[in-house]
């Protein structure tokens, strides 16, 4: 049971979007973020891997065979949605409804923790990023596809005064600076690549 209300809030905001979801995305999916996941395939490394915030599961496809992953999200709806993607692709795959800021795992239990647009919906992103460094193991890895604020004073400026409409709209914050977060969680930055503008990067940590 999930207690504060920014979770509950998140919670609520992805089971009201699930059923339009990857609807919306559609476009963006096909010309941009589909060839940004199959990095995923590549990358995630180890015999077990955790997925946070797998949404309705659209990088299942890219779910590399002979590692076992276990998939959370918060939102029952979102997961529903992932199921049927899991068993058509990955029927291995285990789902858990689950809080990235609680995870019910011990400590280093993973080989890779990965995750792709999410933590500008986790509540508070540190608390998340902690969990992944803590359920991970020291020769572990994090890998992560983000939107994050630009760097650009008066574009961080623009997407600031937007923010308070997306995030009521879609449950995503537009304005996270995700790569102090990262840090302030405790992971080391080895790879940042800006792959749109400076808004969109794919990270690797440990
Ligand atoms: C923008 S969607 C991204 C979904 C998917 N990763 C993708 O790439 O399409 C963000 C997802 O993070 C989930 N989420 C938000 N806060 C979370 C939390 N604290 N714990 C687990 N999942 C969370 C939401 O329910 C939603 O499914």
């Amino acid at each position: 049971m999930f207690k504060t209300s920014s979770q509950n809030l998140a919670r609520m905001r992805y089971d009201r979007m699930a059923f339009l979801y990857d609807f919306i995305e559609a476009p963006l999916e096909r010309f941009r973020f589909a060839g940004w996941r199959a990095r995923l395939r590549d990358r995630i490394s180890g015999r077990t891997a955790l997925e946070a915030g797998v949404g309705t599961g659209k990088n299942t496809p890219y779910y590399p065979d002979g590692v076992k992953i276990i998939a959370i999200d918060l939102s029952p709806r979102m997961l529903k949605r992932a199921h049927k993607k899991v068993v058509h692709d990955h029927p291995s795959v285990e789902l858990l409804e689950m809080d990235a800021q609680q995870l019910a795992f011990p400590d280093n239990s993973f080989d890779t923790v990965f995750g792709t647009f999410v933590f500008c919906s986790v509540p508070d992103p540190v608390a998340g990023l902690r969990e992944l460094r803590r359920v991970c193991k020291p020769d572990g890895r994090l890998l992560l596809l983000e939107h994050m604020r630009p760097e650009s004073s008066f574009a961080g400026m623009i997407f600031d005064l937007l923010n308070p409409i997306v995030v009521r709209m879609v449950g995503a914050n537009i304005n996270r600076r995700t790569v102090e977060n990262i840090r302030t969680a405790g992971w080391h930055i080895q790879v940042e690549e800006k792959l749109s503008a400076d808004i969109v990067r794919w990270i690797e940590a440990v």
